[in-house]
């Protein structure tokens, strides 16, 4: 193979590079699978945790830097763990395309005005499990959850409006450095790291070994 059929015509701004890579997930893979991402974060001592949390589009903080969006309950453990530490990792694997992405940067919480609207197109179905569902506390039976399900679905009405519950919102994940990965033969995968730039600026490139 020759030398540009590696370059990966990966552009010097890596979201357009995320979304291009997005696309051809989707296409090949449907929105769910290719929106699925892993969400580490960590405790204040350390002592890390991950799960797969979807990818809910990008969006800009209030200084103007992009970031992932995600939505989840604030009392649940990602959520505590990221009051007490901000900095998280997020990646993505397409394993139809032999492709990761990897992406690391500190976390800010959405405003209200995004969890509102991401919260109110959501189906009602969800939006009544939000409410009837402490994420990440201990419960004894899913009758428990089911007749929690029930006191919500009597509270709001048969088809009452179901607001956002207050405890219930989204994070920016505003990213310092990214990977992009693609499979290669003999394992000489290709794989580009960006980071931002000192000046905040833009971002450098650099190829790494695999
Ligand atoms: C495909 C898939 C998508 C998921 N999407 C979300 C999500 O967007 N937000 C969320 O809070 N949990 C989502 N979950 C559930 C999380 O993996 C996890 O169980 C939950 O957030 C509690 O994690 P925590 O206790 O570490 O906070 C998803 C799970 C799967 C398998």
């Amino acid at each position: 193979m020759t030398t540009d059929m590696h370059n990966l015509n990966l552009s010097m701004d890596p979201f357009e590079n995320f979304q291009h890579w997005l696309a051809e997930a989707k296409a090949s893979m449907g929105e769910e699978m290719a929106t699925a991402m892993t969400l580490a974060t960590a405790s204040k001592s350390g002592r890390p945790s991950a799960r797969i949390v979807l990818f809910k589009g990008t969006c800009r903080d209030p200084k103007g830097l992009e970031g992932f969006k995600l939505f989840g309950n604030y009392e649940s453990q990602k959520s505590r763990e990221l009051l007490e530490n901000t900095q998280a990792a997020l990646v993505f694997f397409w394993p139809l395309l032999g492709r990761q992405i990897r992406v690391e940067g500190p976390v800010e919480r959405l405003s209200d005005q995004e969890a509102d609207a991401y919260f109110a197109s959501r189906p009602r179905g969800s939006r009544l499990g939000a409410w009837a569902s402490p994420q990440s506390q201990k419960i004894n039976t899913r009758d428990e959850l089911l007749a929690r399900v029930v006191e919500v679905e009597k509270r709001f009405g048969s088809d009452g409006e179901v607001p956002r519950p207050d405890n219930w919102g989204g994070w920016l994940l505003v990213p310092e450095r990214f990977e992009f990965w693609q499979a290669g033969e003999y394992r000489l995968h290709d794989r580009f790291l960006f980071e931002r730039a000192p000046t905040g600026e833009g971002w450098q490139r650099s190829r790494l070994a695999p």
